[in-house]
């Protein structure tokens, strides 16, 4: 009588957790975590390691955007369904800490360095009450995934050196890349002095301002930071050494004097593709895209890639991570795969900031046309067959 009623009961849950489980990606609403609450992984991006995805992004708060926990993780195999792993990276109540409770700190990004076997955590880091002056990059690791994660330090980017294109004579000598000669900003002369590095000159010592970022790991094992600079003017792409903790020096400038933030790149075809914004602050704005032969450059820009209702705003959101999925790699989910699985997927935010926590996640895959990556908006679709219900 008891094994009936254990089989009854079975028979009685499982379509109940059948209907929880998640099968498509339906951009712009929320999205519940394996605990029925909506997943709070903000400016994320996602690492997979052995079979499984872990999505790392900044835990918002629910009146403000100031970090009052830290840097979240979510575990899954199937992109779909997400169990909350909680806390990857916390803030400090340590007074004066470079994290202390209350800083800025967004946009963290994970990569997995197999040399050290460290998983390397970078992120965009505002030193508490500073507002948005600091302009740091911090850099914590763990030895799992899920962490936690060690904060390490924090800083501006590369003092003391030039990007590759810069010859250090020829920016020396040149006075006219002073701020006191510029009464005005924007005209014609303020635009080409930026270009020419008027404020890469003025951060020369203290380092170059390092706000929205990600992080790139190319087919070498090669990885780099990619950040906005320069007042956020300028896209700044610099190596980071083999252990993945710090800079080598080595960086480029992309688009001076574009004015782009939330970098967001993948490698297609040996073709460089990287879609950003433009600043606006918490609102949308129009996607830019460009793309490179060679992660130095030369970076040309190419029109809007995306496509449908509210394309012109990037359909409300703002880019934050483009993920690649490897076809070829054995996962969980293997047998669901169709040829016509997306191999990109771009990630960008739908920002609250009056309710952080309420901010939305868009998740769209990327096609090809002519060539060029296109983003098509989408109400809901399947991840592996890509059926669309529009
Ligand atoms: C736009 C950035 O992309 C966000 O990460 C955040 O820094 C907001 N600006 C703050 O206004």
């Amino acid at each position: 009588m008891r094994q009936i009623l254990l089989l009854l009961a079975l028979l009685l849950t499982l379509p109940a957790m059948g209907q929880n489980e998640r099968r498509t990606i339906r951009s712009g609403e929320i999205w519940p975590d394996d605990t029925g609450v909506h997943i709070n992984a903000h400016g994320g991006g996602i690492m997979k390691y052995g079979d499984t995805y872990y999505w790392f992004g900044e835990h918002k708060s629910d009146h403000t955007s100031a970090a009052l926990v830290g840097v979240t993780c979510y575990a899954s195999k199937d992109l779909l369904n997400w169990h909350n792993c909680g806390v990857a990276l916390s803030v400090s109540d340590e007074k004066d800490s470079d994290i202390e409770r209350g800083c800025v700190l967004e946009r963290p990004k994970v990569i997995y360095n197999p040399l050290t076997k460290q998983f390397c955590m970078w992120f965009h880091l505002e030193l508490k009450g500073k507002g948005y002056n600091a302009a740091r990059y911090g850099v914590a690791v763990a030895n799992r995934p899920e962490g936690p994660y060690r904060f390490l330090y924090s800083q501006r980017a590369n003092a003391g050196t030039w990007p590759i294109e810069f010859r250090e004579q020829e920016l020396v000598t040149i006075d006219t890349l002073n701020e006191a000669n510029f009464r005005e900003q924007w005209t014609p002369a303020w635009l080409k002095a930026v270009n020419e590095g008027l404020f890469v000159k003025r951060d020369f010592g203290t380092g170059q301002m390092s706000r929205d970022m990600t992080l790139y790991v190319d087919d070498d094992g090669k990885a780099y930071h990619i950040f906005s600079s320069e007042e956020n003017l300028t896209l700044h792409i610099a190596e980071l050494t083999n252990d993945y903790l710090h800079h080598t020096g080595r960086y480029t400038r992309v688009a001076p004097a574009g004015h782009n933030e939330a970098p967001a790149i993948f490698k297609h075809d040996g073709t460089y593709w990287m879609i950003t914004s433009g600043c606006t602050g918490w609102a949308p704005n129009e996607a830019r895209m460009f793309s490179a032969p060679s992660i130095w450059g030369p970076w040309t820009q190419h029109p809007n890639p995306c496509r449908g209702p509210k394309a012109e705003l990037t359909f409300g959101g703002q880019s934050t991570f483009i993920l690649t999925i490897d076809n070829g790699q054995q996962t969980a989910e293997e047998g669901q795969r169709s040829e016509n699985s997306p191999q990109y997927i771009f990630m960008a935010d739908i920002w609250r900031p009056r309710h952080p926590s309420d901010a939305r996640y868009i998740w769209l895959p990327i096609g090809f046309e002519d060539g060029k990556p296109v983003i098509r908006w989408r109400d809901e679709w399947e991840l592996f067959s890509q059926k669309t219900h529009i």
